[in-house]
């Protein structure tokens, strides 16, 4: 895989060499390199630094252009303001760096793999069994699936762990249920589509729920039934066994809806520490980190407090000997780091849950388990909202389950793909429609900060104007349109052109993919990635206004403009399957 330095990196490294020539004492100093409208880029370190070093800006500025050499790179270097550089590069250097990432076979379009990839376990995607899975579930299976796919581009080794809710007291009741009842999940797994087995679980849940409620005898046969749980009985654990089954069938179907690959492997949930539980727990009792309180074993730190000023404490294991929550959670950080060499782990949950994992990375490092050279993080996500900006409810007030959702954005993707399409059958309006929906819902959850909330709006994500993914798939679809008018394969560059302002827009931004690529990755950020897919797409409409293509003067042009609309178009479909987004070819 041939892999291109960046534009913007040729220039940082010139720039660095010509400044520390110019100023031996300050070292490697970094010039700070940023994409500008007055020139191609300015760097504005110079004034900071020499400062620092007590030195004159603007002279320094002069020396530093003056170590500069102009050539095939960079046209033009002028010293504006106190102290700032402007630089400008030549237009064959854009073309022909971005003819090298054209060249790039592997589709990776010259992005590098990181020198020093680590092992990276991300927790994403956790529903729980026998319940229905609802907007929140969104979240973290989209943006978990994103930065699975950013990570894994770079090079980083990842594991992946769906942690899901298959464990608890509630199984008790389900499990009881069942046993008095026992015909009601009878049939082949595979005979079962995902929907009846969600209804299945639900008519089960509410049964055993309503049983649980009337019935003392229930109740008491019902928590006797967790006891033989955790303690491992057999035919407890195959009925237990049962329930999860269903429960996948469900979820896989889910999964499959949202166009995304969970595989059975990965799926680790909270019954998959039990075996870790009592160990946890013992080595948190015996170094101290953990203390029995009132019968529970729990955990205290100085900074967490409640409003009436008490200590809340992280409780591992509770008065009864059950085991929560926390516990699960501490054993699967062993299990991460000890078992699956993990140098990074990262949480995809809902940043209610911020006060939790705050107490369990703290916990884990007072007990070892985390040293410093290994990395927890929630990748903490804010609630979806409802138009009214309150947490988004269905009429009734009920929470909004995800098919439904899923199933309203595809209806209405579908009418906006109907309405556009030109020679599309019903069949291709039908596969379109599902793309641009799923890909409307993903687009809206990734192109907002994963930490803040958002609105969901149907109406706003398959608009065809604004930074939508439809808007996003028609640049795309427009482009492969155009290529397949002129019957280009594989269109030449020509870096012996001139480019117009818009061509040199659209060919520098385009080049800074891979370090767009890299940022969203090592800060776990998709949203950046969605930005800088919607600017390129605006700044391919903007050429396209204004440079005709099939219509350029001459036959070097044309071919010039079309390699440019299919770098783009490269760039925007990579760029979008890293998102876990469809771009068909035709819309
Ligand atoms: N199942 C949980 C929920 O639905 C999320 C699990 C998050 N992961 C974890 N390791 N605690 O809220």
């Amino acid at each position: 895989m041939a892999s291109v330095t960046s534009l913007s990196d040729s220039v940082h490294q010139r720039l660095a060499a010509a400044l520390s020539a110019a100023l031996p004492q300050a070292g490697s100093a970094d010039p700070l390199l940023r994409r500008s409208d007055r020139a191609d880029f300015q760097a504005n370190g110079i004034l900071a630094l020499a400062k620092k070093e007590k030195a004159n800006p603007r002279e320094l500025a002069t020396q530093v252009v003056s170590g500069v050499e102009s050539g095939e790179l960079i046209k033009d270097v002028e010293v504006s303001g106190p102290g700032f550089l402007n630089i400008t590069l030549t237009d064959r250097a854009i073309t022909a760096n971005l003819a090298a990432r054209y060249a790039d076979d592997s589709g990776r379009l010259g992005v590098p793999h990181t020198e020093q990839p680590g092992t990276t376990v991300i927790d994403y995607a956790q529903p729980n069994v026998a319940k229905e899975m609802h907007v929140g579930h969104l979240r973290s299976a989209v943006i978990g699936d994103a930065v699975v796919k950013l990570l894994e581009f770079t090079g980083e080794n990842v594991v992946r762990r769906h942690h899901i809710g298959d464990w608890g007291t509630q199984f008790g009741m389900l499990i009881q249920y069942l046993e008095e009842h026992p015909h009601e999940l009878d049939h082949k797994a595979d005979e079962v589509s995902g929907e009846e087995a969600m209804s299945n679980l639900d008519r089960l849940y509410k049964a055993a729920r309503k049983l649980f409620d009337a019935d003392e005898e229930f109740k008491t046969r019902a928590r006797r039934r967790v006891v033989d749980l955790q303690a491992g009985d057999p035919r407890t654990l195959a009925m237990w066994q049962k329930f999860v089954d269903e429960s996948k069938i469900y979820f896989f179907s889910v999964f499959e809806k949202l166009d995304m690959e969970i595989r059975d492997a990965d799926i680790v949930g909270e019954s998959g520490y039990n075996d870790m539980l009592a160990e946890t727990c013992r080595l948190l009792e015996e170094s101290g980190v953990a203390v029995r309180s009132e019968g529970a074993l729990c955990v205290f730190f100085d900074d967490i407090k409640g409003p009436d000023g008490n200590p809340v404490p992280l409780i591992v294991q509770k008065s009864d000997g059950g085991y929560g929550y926390a516990a699960t959670d501490l054993s699967a950080i062993r299990d991460r780091v000890f078992n699956l060499k993990a140098d990074s782990i990262i949480y995809v949950v809902d940043a209610r849950q911020s006060l939790h994992f705050k107490m369990v990375f703290e916990t884990a490092r007072k007990a070892g388990w985390l040293g410093d050279d290994v990395k927890a993080h929630q990748l903490a996500f804010g609630t979806v909202l409802g138009k009214d900006g309150k947490p988004f409810k269905t009429r009734e007030g009920e929470t909004v389950r995800l098919v439904d959702l899923l199933d309203e954005a595809i209806d209405r993707a579908s009418a906006v793909v109907r309405e556009k399409a030109q020679d599309l059958s019903e069949e291709e309006i039908a596969e379109r429609g599902t793309q641009v929906g799923v890909g409307a819902v993903k687009y809206a959850d990734l192109s907002t900060s994963a930490n803040r909330d958002y609105k969901f709006d149907l109406d706003q994500m398959v608009s065809l104007n604004g930074d939508t993914s439809v808007y996003l798939q028609y640049a795309y679809a427009r482009i492969q349109s155009i290529l397949r008018k002129a019957g280009a394969s594989r269109p030449a560059a020509h870096p012996e052109l001139e480019l117009h302002e818009a061509e040199r827009a659209l060919g520098l931004h385009a080049d800074s993919f891979a370090a767009t690529v890299t940022e969203a990755a090592t800060e776990y950020a998709p949203h950046k990635l969605a930005a800088y897919l919607y600017q390129l797409a605006s700044l391919y409409t903007t050429f396209y206004d204004k440079c005709p293509v099939l219509k350029a003067e001459t036959q070097e042009q044309i071919e010039n403009r079309l390699f440019l609309c299919d770098v783009t178009a490269r760039t925007l479909h990579r760029g979008m399957d890293l998102l876990g987004i469809r771009t068909p070819e035709r819309l």
